[in-house]
């Protein structure tokens, strides 16, 4: 019954829909894409009619993302001809299922702006785990290793480097898994590395691809500042190499008790409860400067080390670039800034739609961290919020 509803909702609107536009109609508002993994860019094309007995001109293509660009006509459209627009996406780094959008209004009175849909299956090259290799100051210089899968694509060789020479590293082809290993040893001199490792696949050849991973080595009472994050570094954990965590069923509530890293005396508790497919995140903060304070969710949920770097960079499962918490594009874990009063206290309530609680690509398991510093919520790849103040995993509430 009540999909019977539903179904008379969505036709009601469809009909007024078409009725409020009924000079320019489309043949189709939605493309699904399915680029091979050597395309750089994806065309879509998107036909019109002007049915109208008036000339219409395209007045506006505006895109979702820098990363599409959309050819409206510049003429009018005389009535009862045909035409398209032709919207190219460029790929980039991005992978798995992504939605671009172009808007489109017209000089037709009152009409409504069209959305055109791209929405393009973006196969992935590769995948490795982990994307940091980090030895804590008391821990022993021994090699870890970086497990790289490439399933059905065509690579056969991979060429990891790293700017810091001392780094020993060793890549070994697994044929048999369609997978590499790389081992990362470490210098045994006491020195604070940080370094990003660069994994350069020699497929495609015409579009050559570089992912990034981390290497840090902390010393004791070392200044351990923040990771360098390459501008991709950070890969979502996928299926088959999951935490977990992530097993975690349709949570309806969560919660993260955020606990001072050391020198700091912040703290506070967040909450995280569905509202339909949204979810409401409630933050109280104390013991902080006052102003802003770049507020994240990130990739792991591991508070232990002393500064809260164990925690990894943002969560960032879609691949996108750092952004505010109402960008387009950004990382699932910007959740902007908390800004504290004089007394040290901040209150911050948000409705996020990209955040989920069950499923890949479920927040529980994580970790929640303010920063010291504001998020300037466009510098690349955190917001430059400086170091972490406080850090808490986020865990299953009771509902
Ligand atoms: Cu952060
Ligand atoms: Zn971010």
């Amino acid at each position: 019954m009540k999909n019977r509803v539903l179904i008379f909702q969505i036709g009601l609107a469809l009909a007024l829909g078409v009725s409020a536009r009924a000079g320019l109609i489309w043949e189709n508002t939605e493309a699904d894409l399915h680029p091979t993994l050597s395309d750089k860019a994806v065309v879509a094309h998107f036909k019109y009619k002007n049915t109208g007995d008036k000339p219409i001109t395209i007045t506006h293509a505006h895109s979702s993302c820098g990363c599409t660009v959309a050819a409206p006509p510049k003429d009018p459209i005389a009535p009862g001809r045909s035409g398209e627009i032709v919207a190219t996406f460029t790929i980039g780094d991005r992978v798995g299922e992504q939605t671009k959008t172009v808007e489109v209004r017209t000089d037709e009175p009152d009409s409504a702006p069209t959305v055109l849909k791209l929405k393009a299956t973006i196969p992935r090259l590769l995948e490795y785990k982990p994307p940091l290799l980090y030895w804590r100051d008391w821990e022993k210089r021994m090699p870890k290793t970086i497990d790289v899968t490439i399933g059905d694509s065509p690579i056969t060789n991979l060429d990891v480097t790293s700017a810091d020479p001392s780094i020993k590293i060793e890549t070994v082809a697994i044929p048999k898994e369609k997978a590499f290993r790389i081992t990362v040893t470490p210098p045994s001199e006491n020195r604070q590395i940080n370094a990003t490792l660069k994994i350069q696949p020699d497929f495609p050849k015409e579009a050559p691809k570089t992912f990034y991973a981390n290497v840090r080595v902390d010393i004791a009472g070392g200044a351990n500042g923040p990771i360098g994050f390459g501008p991709r570094a950070l890969w979502a954990p996928s299926s088959g190499m999951q935490s977990a965590s992530a097993q975690a069923n349709d949570q309806a509530k969560a919660v993260a008790v955020l606990h001072p890293t050391k020198g700091s005396s912040v703290e506070g508790v967040v909450t995280f409860a569905k509202s339909g497919n949204d979810i409401k995140v409630v933050a109280d903060v104390t013991g902080l400067t006052p102003g802003k304070h770049g507020f994240h969710i990130h990739e792991f949920g591991d508070c232990s080390s002393p500064d809260g770097m164990s925690a990894g960079g943002h969560f960032n499962p879609t691949n996108d670039p750092h952004g505010s918490h109402d960008a387009a594009e950004r990382h699932v874990g910007d959740l902007g800034n908390l800004e504290a009063d004089s007394s040290g206290k901040a209150h911050l309530e948000l409705t996020d739609t990209m955040m989920t609680m069950s499923g890949e690509e479920s927040i529980i398991g994580r970790s929640v961290i303010v920063h010291e510093k504001e998020d300037d919520l466009k510098s690349q790849p955190v917001g430059n919020a400086g170091g972490r103040a406080a850090c808490g995993v986020i865990a299953i509430a009771k509902p």
